[in-house]
């Protein structure tokens, strides 16, 4: 564990930057399941993981944080920031609203959101799939369906024939094990499915819709002879056993680990040309000794510090995973860290010795590229609405207007220094 506040010097050229997804900050994202969703629960008290948001009315992401429209605002404020990259989402509810049917205008109003990064001299990481899909596809099943690989193809090869030489990386889906998960397992997202066989599609689903897209994306760029790159995100946690030498705890640490952190990476093996890393919190597993089969539960509430959202605050879980990772030998871009808090130290604290730790992997040997804080804006947290608050910046929920917290200054600080100082 990093415990010196000395000044410690990120690599030349790494990559500073936020990461934000499309149904959470743009607004009337009409066309998508989300949305209807959304619409059917106005008001309800949902089934929510998280302990603080339980217990409260359901708010739609209606206008959400309306960047949709106020993206210039946004990106003015990134380059404040000092950053030099972002990572965004492009919607393909609206780039295909209906089926087959290509969206024009959807298409203008993107190429008009990446060019205005790039005037900026910002590098573009753009994810096509942030958890949304279509309605019409969703009707068909979603990623159920066995020809969603050939769906998701099909728009993903607009997206990139049109707009691919404003895009510097791609992130082709985020998180599949965590939307596997929430809307195929314990049911909290849509379609709200708790069904093993079904999940087990979606994640075979994803993957062969990864593979694909890796190919045709570099098949139509590389012929332009425009360099791109291509991976995806996943959600790394870092598994500990409640007892150093408890063998279940042990075994069911491993298992968590190979599941989680590493089935879709060895799904689509060869189809990577980086790792996306999102890491929020360590998760330790403990012996439930009154179960009659082997079985292991989380152990949260004894631990010392946790975000709003009841995440364990654990920077020195970065480096394990980083660690871990090293043998890939790829680059790896972090492609989201961040806290739920109103605390701002807590938050500034929080960036500062995740960073530290990401110094400690590269110092390691462990060729970390980039760091993207998520997130920008305070933004709508899915099934949460608006409670979590993620943000550098807070937005007025009525007038949408922006404001800079004391942690935005502190991560501009990092960023326009390229140093950080871990904090005690
Ligand atoms: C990640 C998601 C992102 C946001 C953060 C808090 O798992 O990718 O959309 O919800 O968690």
């Amino acid at each position: 564990m990093l415990k010196s506040n000395k000044v410690l010097k990120m690599p030349d050229g790494f990559l500073w930057g936020t990461a934000t997804a499309a149904h959470q900050v743009e607004g009337n994202n009409i066309n998508s399941d989300w949305w209807q969703w959304e619409q059917k629960n106005v008001g309800k008290i949902l089934d929510v993981k998280e302990k603080k948001f339980r217990n409260k009315k359901f708010e739609p992401s209606g206008l959400a944080c309306d960047h949709y429209s106020r993206f210039e605002e946004d990106f003015k404020l990134i380059e404040e920031l000092g950053n030099n990259a972002h990572r965004l989402s492009i919607e393909w509810a609206r780039i295909e609203a209906e089926e087959g049917k290509l969206n024009l205008a959807e298409l203008e109003h993107y190429r008009q959101v990446l060019e205005s990064l790039k005037n900026k001299k910002i590098k573009v990481m753009l994810t096509l799939n942030h958890f949304t899909l279509p309605s019409w596809l969703a009707d068909k099943g979603g990623w159920t369906n066995f020809k969603s690989p050939f769906y998701f193809n099909r728009y993903a090869t607009f997206v990139a024939k049109n707009l691919g030489h404003l895009v510097d990386f791609w992130i082709t889906i985020n998180e599949p094990e965590i939307y596997m998960d929430m809307s195929y397992m314990s049911g909290f997202w849509p379609p709200q499915k708790k069904d093993i066989k079904l999940a087990g599609w979606v994640y075979f689903n994803m993957a062969r819709a990864h593979k694909k897209v890796y190919k045709n994306i570099h098949k139509i760029l590389d012929k332009k002879g425009h360099k791109t790159q291509v991976g995806f995100s996943m959600n790394v946690m870092s598994f500990a056993s409640y007892r150093k030498h408890n063998f279940w705890e042990l075994f069911f640490v491993h298992a968590a680990d190979r599941i989680v952190n590493h089935s879709f990476y060895d799904l689509t093996k060869k189809s990577h040309d980086f790792l996306g890393v999102n890491y929020y919190f360590r998760v330790r597993l403990k012996k439930n000794e009154g179960s009659l089969i082997p079985a292991v539960d989380e152990v949260h509430e004894d631990e010392s510090e946790l975000s709003d959202m009841g995440w364990v605050v654990y920077s020195h879980g970065i480096f394990d995973v980083l660690m871990d990772f090293k043998d890939f030998n790829l680059p790896i871009y972090i492609t989201e860290n961040g806290i739920a808090t109103e605390d701002e130290d807590q938050r500034a604290k929080f960036i500062s010795n995740h960073l530290a730790e990401i110094h400690h992997a590269i110092q390691a040997g462990v060729d970390v590229r980039g760091y993207f804080y998520w997130s920008l804006l305070d933004n709508f947290e899915w099934d949460k609405s608006f409670g979590p608050k993620f943000g550098l910046v807070a937005v007025d929920r009525k007038k949408k207007t922006r404001k800079p917290k004391e942690s935005f200054y502190a991560y501009q600080k990092i960023c326009q220094t390229n140093t950080v100082r871990p904090v005690a």
